[in-house]
C-alpha cells in the first residue's frame, strides 16, 4: 500500500514551527472579545442539515453548492458546518440561554467547510473568529460590534484596513425592494446563471452575489437596497453611524454589500484589504434579528460577525508585521549515563514546576549530538550532566548567546537559582 502523504484539497496544514502566528492572534482575539464581556461558545463541527438550510438559508451559494453534506449510518443528513452562526444560534436556543438576562455575548473559534474553488485566501477547510450577540435591537450593539473587531485589528498592527457598512433593511423594506430586483433582473432572464434564473422568483437578492462574471456585471446596475429603506430602518443606519463617529471609527457605506447569507436584516458591515488578493474581505457580518425565530425560538435581535484567520494571518505576513517568537527552551540539559540521565530529569522537572521550558535527551544521543540539537531548537542556557557533576553535586551552566558559565549546586533549590540566573543576576549565584 502507498504511503498517503498528500492532505485534501483545499486544506492547510499549521505546523508546529509556524504555531506560534496562530497563537499570537488567537490570544489578541480571546483577550479583546473578553474586554467586550464576551465568553467563549463551543459547538460541534457537524448539525443537522436542515440547520444551515433554514439558516444561512436555501438560496444561498454556501447552501446551494457549497456545503460538505452526507447521510450518517443512522440515516440522518448531516453537514460539516460552512460557517459558525448558525450552530451558536442552535446552541443558544437549545440551552435556554434566551431566559438569561440579555444581552448573550458568546465569541467563537471554529474550523469551517465550503466547497469553493480554492486560490489564495479561499480553502475548503477555514478558520474563524467570531462573536455573537443576542437580544439587543439597539444600534449601539452594532456600532460597538463593529467596534470590537476594529480593536482587535488596531491591537494586531494592521493598516489599511477598509470598513465598509450597508443596511439591508427589514422584511418590510425587502418586500419592496425585492419587487424592484424582480422587474430588473426579469429584464435579462436569459442573461443570468441557471441558479441566478431559480432564484429570481424566490430571492432575487441572492442574484446581487453571484460569483459568476455575467450575473455580478448584470448585477452592479440593480437598484439599491438603500433606495427601499424604510423609516425604522433608516434610523437605525444613521444612528449605527452616529456611534461609529463617537468612537472614531472610520467607515464608508457601500450599498452594494449585501453578505452572501440569508439571515442578514439592517446593519451589515466587511473590512476589506487590497493586499490580500481577489479575497481580499477579512471580516464579515451584521445584524439578524430574524434567525433566532426562524430556527424556531422567540423573536430575539441579534447580531455577530467572523473574520478569516487565515486570510487575516496573510494580510500581517503582507504587511511585514511581525508576531514575537515565543522563547523556545530556557534550558536545555546534555546528560552522559544513565544516573545523569535520571538526575536531569528530577532537575528539568522542577524547572518545568517554575514554568519555564526545559528539555533533556529523549534520544540517547552523543554528547556533541546533544549539544547540537540544544543550538538547533535555540536553548537560552545549557547545562552537562556526568558522572562528575553528579559526585561534585554541582554543573555548569553556559549562557548560549554570551557563552558565560556558571557554577550552580545540584540541590532542591536549583530551579529556583536557575530562574534568578535566567532573569541575567548571574552573579549572586557562583560559588
Ligand atoms: P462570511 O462572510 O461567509 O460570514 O465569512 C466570514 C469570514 O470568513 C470572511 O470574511 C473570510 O475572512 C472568511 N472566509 C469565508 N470563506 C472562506 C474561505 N473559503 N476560505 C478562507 N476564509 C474564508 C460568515 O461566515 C458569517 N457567519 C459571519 C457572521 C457571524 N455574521 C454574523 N455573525
Amino acid at each position: 500500500m502507498g504511503v498517503i502523504t498528500k492532505k485534501i484539497k483545499g486544506t492547510e496544514d499549521v505546523l508546529p514551527k509556524d504555531s506560534y502566528r496562530w497563537q499570537f492572534v488567537e490570544d489578541v482575539m480571546r483577550k479583546e472579545s473578553a474586554a467586550y464581556g464576551f465568553k467563549e461558545i463551543r459547538t460541534p463541527v457537524f448539525e443537522h442539515t436542515e440547520l444551515f438550510a433554514r439558516g444561512v438559508g436555501q438560496t444561498t451559494d454556501v447552501v446551494q453548492k457549497e456545503m460538505y453534506t452526507f447521510d450518517t449510518k443512522g440515516g440522518e443528513s448531516v453537514t460539516l458546518r460552512p460557517e459558525g452562526t448558525a450552530g451558536a444560534a442552535r446552541a443558544v436556543l437549545e440551552h435556554g440561554l434566551v431566559n438569561d438576562s440579555l444581552p448573550i455575548k458568546a465569541s467563537y473559534f471554529v474550523s469551517c467547510y465550503r466547497y469553493e474553488k480554492p486560490q489564495a485566501g479561499r480553502l475548503r477547510e477555514f478558520h474563524q473568529f467570531g462573536l455573537e450577540c443576542y437580544g439587543t435591537q439597539s444600534p449601539v450593539a452594532d456600532a460597538e460590534l463593529i467596534c470590537a473587531a476594529q480593536s482587535i485589528f488596531d491591537r494586531l498592527g494592521i493598516k489599511q484596513l477598509r470598513l465598509e457598512i450597508n443596511s439591508i433593511g427589514c422584511p418590510t423594506c425587502r418586500a419592496e425592494y425585492h419587487k424592484a430586483l424582480k422587474g430588473y433582473f426579469g429584464g435579462c432572464k436569459d442573461e443570468l446563471c441557471d441558479t441566478c434564473n431559480s432564484r429570481l422568483e424566490k430571492n432575487p437578492m441572492r442574484i446581487l452575489d453571484c460569483k459568476s462574471p455575467v450575473c455580478s456585471k448584470i448585477a452592479g446596475g440593480a437598484p439599491k437596497i438603500t433606495d427601499y429603506l424604510c423609516d425604522e430602518c433608516k434610523e437605525h443606519f444613521a444612528s449605527v453611524q452616529k456611534y461609529l463617529d463617537a468612537a472614531g471609527v472610520e467607515y464608508t457605506v457601500n450599498p452594494t454589500i449585501v453578505r452572501g447569507l440569508d439571515y442578514y436584516t439592517k446593519t451589515v458591515f466587511e473590512f476589506v484589504t487590497d493586499f490580500i488578493g481577489a479575497q481580499g474581505t477579512v471580516c464579515g457580518g451584521g445584524r439578524y434579528d430574524g434567525l433566532i425565530e426562524e430556527l424556531g425560538g422567540k423573536h430575539l435581535p441579534s447580531l455577530g460577525f467572523a473574520m478569516g484567520i487565515e486570510r487575516l494571518l496573510m494580510l500581517m505576513d503582507k504587511q511585514g508585521i511581525e508576531i514575537p517568537k515565543p522563547s523556545t527552551c530556557d534550558l536545555y540539559v546534555a546528560v552522559m549515563g544513565e544516573s545523569a540521565s535520571l538526575k536531569s530529569f528530577e532537575i528539568i522537572k522542577a524547572v518545568r514546576s517554575c514554568g519555564l521550558i526545559a528539555e533533556t535527551d529523549v534520544v540517547g544521543r552523543g554528547l556533541r549530538a546533544q549539544m547540537k540539537y540544544a543550538d538547533k531548537i535555540g536553548a537560552k542556557f545549557s547545562m552537562v550532566l556526568g558522572d562528575n557533576e553528579i559526585e561534585q553535586g554541582k554543573a555548569v551552566i553556559k549562557n548560549m548567546s554570551s557563552g558565560e558559565q556558571t557554577e550552580i549546586v545540584l540541590d532542591d533549590t536549583f530551579a529556583e537559582k536557575f530562574m534568578v540566573l535566567q532573569l541575567a543576576d548571574v552573579d549572586s549565584f557562583k560559588l
